[in-house]
């Protein structure tokens, strides 16, 4: 047994609170799986950081301390793993790549994949993340003058698609300009059911298929067809422009693919084609979305960004440099105030891979544990003042908003396996948001209250419609 944090007596699973449920079903059910975290923070307030609610047959420890959650993260691949029907649910969609996949697997796609998103890879493919904030940029400016309202969530997927694709596979797509069927709305489509498999008390879609998983697996089948065309014309670059070393992570895996012993088979390589788009693109737009949400809703907060992307850039109607990036610190910081808010990951699923003992909690090998972040995010013994909107809290040094304990923020998670895609996103976040300030002044084109999370993997808004005004 791994002692994880133990110095009190140690608890098991039957010791610890828990809501009463329905025979058979428990307590977590279908309906309630798009307001999840919403079902779990309401229990934390009820039965504290620790309890358990059934999931169908199986007992879910449930828990909403950020101390136990970073034990837990840190303590991985040898103690803990992610929660097993990820993977499961991911390899039947062809998608077990690097998010999923555990054991000896892991080690040489997530080696491939941070070559790929390092921080150093960035400045070489800023100009083409500047070209796809411009183009962002004129198709606002065309809504602003047309008066057109924005719908932010739509834009928002395109644009960060746009990017993935662009940095990870060589090719630029362009879907902020393209009209109607764009691959998004197939991944859309992906999202929710993930969501639902994973926390299914039984896998019945592998025994009979009901209208939404035939749904599902239309969408899934246009993914596939997407990603493989991708991987076809990439082959088909590096036959007719060779190069020394890869371009990006597709000419990576494909060269890796070609070594012996590397690991990197055809299939890896549409798995992890999968994963990066479905993991780089509605993390980044819906934080960016809930960033809006709060920036259209305080004009002072818009003038003091008007403010700093001028000073940054000048004249520029978009960050005109890698160099200039480094000047963008509020408008990331913007960004982490928003998410400790409306955490686009408001639940992280993992699972022990042994017996342990968790704070004071025993936990035997295979229990799904649900960690919670919100509630830590908003404690005012981590975060002070946790309930104002303060951008400044995250500069480094600021000391008047104490206490400040970044260890609550595990948005990008931590450890080994934290996102590699951080720099990246990042990067986005600052451009998307220092071209918006810069050109326009902004206000939502409906009731705040009438924005609600929906939790499907991510947790996005139901709806964000911005109007914009120009500047100019
Ligand atoms: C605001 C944007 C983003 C957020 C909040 C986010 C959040 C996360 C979180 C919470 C994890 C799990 C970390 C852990 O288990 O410790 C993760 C993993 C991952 N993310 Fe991100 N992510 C974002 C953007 C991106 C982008 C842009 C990419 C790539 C294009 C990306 C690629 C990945 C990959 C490949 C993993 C799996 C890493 C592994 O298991 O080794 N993410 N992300």
């Amino acid at each position: 047994m791994t002692l994880s944090i133990s110095d009190t007596a140690v608890r098991s699973l039957s010791d610890l609170p828990s809501p009463r449920g329905l025979p058979l079903l428990g307590n977590v059910l279908p309906s309630d799986l798009p307001r999840l975290h919403f079902v779990l923070e309401a229990w934390a307030k009820e039965f504290g950081s620790a309890f358990t609610v059934r999931l169908g047959p199986k007992r879910v420890f449930v828990c909403s301390d950020a101390d136990l959650l970073q034990t837990a993260l840190r303590e991985r691949p040898e103690g803990y793993r992610r929660f097993s029907p990820i993977e499961s649910v991911l390899e039947e969609m062809n998608a077990n790549g690097v998010f999923s996949v555990e054991g000896a697997a892991w080690r040489p796609q997530r080696r491939l994949v941070m070559q790929a998103l390092a921080s150093r890879n960035l400045s070489v493919f800023f100009p083409v993340l500047k070209e796809i904030t411009e183009r962002l940029h004129k198709k606002w400016e065309h809504s602003a003058n047309a008066g057109q309202v924005v719908d932010m969530a739509q834009d928002l997927v395109r644009f960060t698609v746009d990017a993935t694709t662009a940095l990870a596979f060589g090719e630029d797509p362009n879907t902020i300009e393209e009209s109607g069927n764009v691959i998004q709305e197939h991944l859309a489509e992906i999202f929710p059911m993930i969501m639902k498999r994973i926390n299914a008390p039984l896998p019945l879609w592998r025994y009979f298929k009901l209208p939404s998983d035939r749904k599902f697996e239309r969408a899934l089948h246009a993914v596939h067809r997407h990603v493989e065309s991708l991987i076809e014309r990439t082959r088909k670059r590096m036959r007719d422009q060779p190069s020394d070393n890869p371009r990006n992570l597709l000419e990576g895996m494909l060269d890796a693919a070609n070594q012996p012993d590397s690991g990197i088979t055809d299939e890896i390589i549409v798995a992890n084609v999968m994963t990066l788009l479905l993991a780089g693109e509605d993390t980044t737009a819906h934080s960016l979305s809930w960033a809006m949400y709060f920036i259209s809703q305080d004009k002072s907060l818009q003038s003091r960004l008007h403010l700093a992307s001028t000073e940054a850039f000048g004249s520029s109607q978009v960050c005109p440099a890698f160099e200039d990036v480094k000047k963008l610190d509020l408008f990331e910081f913007v960004a982490q105030e928003a998410s400790r808010f409306k955490p686009v990951v408001p639940l992280i699923f993992l699972e022990p891979i042994k017996d342990v003992v968790l704070g004071d909690v025993s936990l035997p090998s295979g229990t799904p544990l649900f960690f919670i972040l919100r509630p830590s995010m908003l404690d005012g013994e981590r975060f002070g003042r946790p309930n104002e909107f303060l951008p400044e809290r995250w500069s480094a040094g600021h000391l008047e908003v104490q206490p400040h304990d970044s260890k609550a923020y595990a948005q990008f998670g931590a450890g080994p396996r934290v996102c590699p895609g951080r720099y990246l996103a990042a990067v986005e976040m600052r451009l998307v948001l220092s071209m918006l300030s810069r050109n326009f002044s902004m206000e939502l084109a409906t009731d705040p209250d009438s924005i609600k999370e929906i939790a499907a993997f991510t947790m996005m808004p139901n709806t964000m419609p911005v109007r914009l005004e120009s500047l100019h």
